[in-house]
């Protein structure tokens, strides 16, 4: 069957406490209410993109537990292709335990179980469905192998590549090559960069440094400031919406679904960015991964 959108990337099931600040290091807090939700960055993208009104296939791994099996049964709700979502028999599905303080923002810890295990045999196996995509979007929750192998097909094929470099880790040649549109935060900008994003100035140098590795469309989420777009030599600003944040979490990964969807839909890209940046400006009022990302009348 074919899909416009193929995500490929992890699902998750997020343990959440809210308190009034992160706790340090070996500090124990007492927090609020105990959350959990369905999470992953691939899942909340596959999501995001699916209730923008995106045609979507996910090619993911669960374990062969309740997790696994209660994920795969909230995709197919959402009218996701679930048919590449492979089971693993000896790894759980993966975790993301997070902790989310009073102003919306977030740390997070994953542990990857099947996520770790999807391999490159496994994409192999949905080739038909990538190669006939119009576009193909990864992260980096699953291992980079399979990221690299995932985007050789692709981009052989001449299906664009967008990469949401997170949680960042060095990026080959062989795959940045391969990639059309990136879309690092302000932390994975400053990691693949070295520069601190600040202002809109130090994001068009950053953006300019992302650009000389040979990706054509650069675009840096900055939060509270919105997101700075690089397409060729053309630079656009687009301005976030201010709204009062309850939880950061999912809010790149709705950015992200958006923003596939409103560029194969054919907009324009500042138009598509500022499509995503709206809808990510709703996931943050909200607590949750996918239970906070929107539907599409709601934008
Ligand atoms: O981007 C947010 C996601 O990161 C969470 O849902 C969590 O599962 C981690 O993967």
């Amino acid at each position: 069957m074919h899909s416009d959108i193929v995500v490929i990337g992890s699902s998750n099931t997020d343990m959440v406490i809210k308190s009034e600040r992160l706790p340090a290091p070996g500090e124990t807090i007492i927090g609020g209410v105990f959350m959990m939700n369905p999470g992953g960055k691939g899942a909340n993208q596959a999501v995001a993109a699916a209730r923008m009104g995106g045609t979507v296939a996910f090619i993911s791994k669960i374990g062969n537990d309740l997790f696994g099996k209660e994920s795969i049964d909230l995709y197919k709700k959402e009218k996701i292709n679930t048919d590449y979502i492979f089971s693993d028999p000896t790894h759980p599905s993966g975790i993301a335990l997070i902790n989310v303080d009073a102003k919306g923002e977030n740390c997070i810890t994953v542990a990857s179980g099947a996520n770790a295990t999807l391999s490159p045999d496994d994409i192999d196996k949905a080739k038909y469905v990538i190669e006939s995509a119009r576009m193909v979007l990864i992260q980096l929750e699953i291992p980079i192998q399979t990221v690299e192998h995932a985007a050789k097909i692709a981009h052989k094929k001449g299906i664009p590549v967008v990469l949401n470099p997170a949680p960042m880790q060095p990026l080959s040649d062989d795959l940045l090559e391969c990639i059309h549109t990136i879309i690092p935060n302000k932390t994975e900008t400053e990691m693949l960069t070295g520069i601190k994003v600040t202002d809109w100035e130090s994001a068009q140098i950053a953006a300019n440094a992302i650009g000389k590795k040979g990706i054509p469309v650069v675009i840096l989420t900055l939060g509270s400031l919105g997101a700075l777009v690089k397409e060729g030599d053309q630079f656009y600003i687009i301005e976030a919406i201010p709204v009062q944040a309850i939880d950061a979490t999912a809010a790149g990964d709705t950015f992200c679904g958006a923003l596939c969807v409103g560029l194969s839909e054919g907009m324009a890209i500042d138009q598509a960015v500022s499509f995503a940046c709206r809808a990510s400006a709703v996931t943050v009022t909200k607590m949750g991964a996918q239970a906070s990302i929107p539907y599409r009348h709601e934008i």
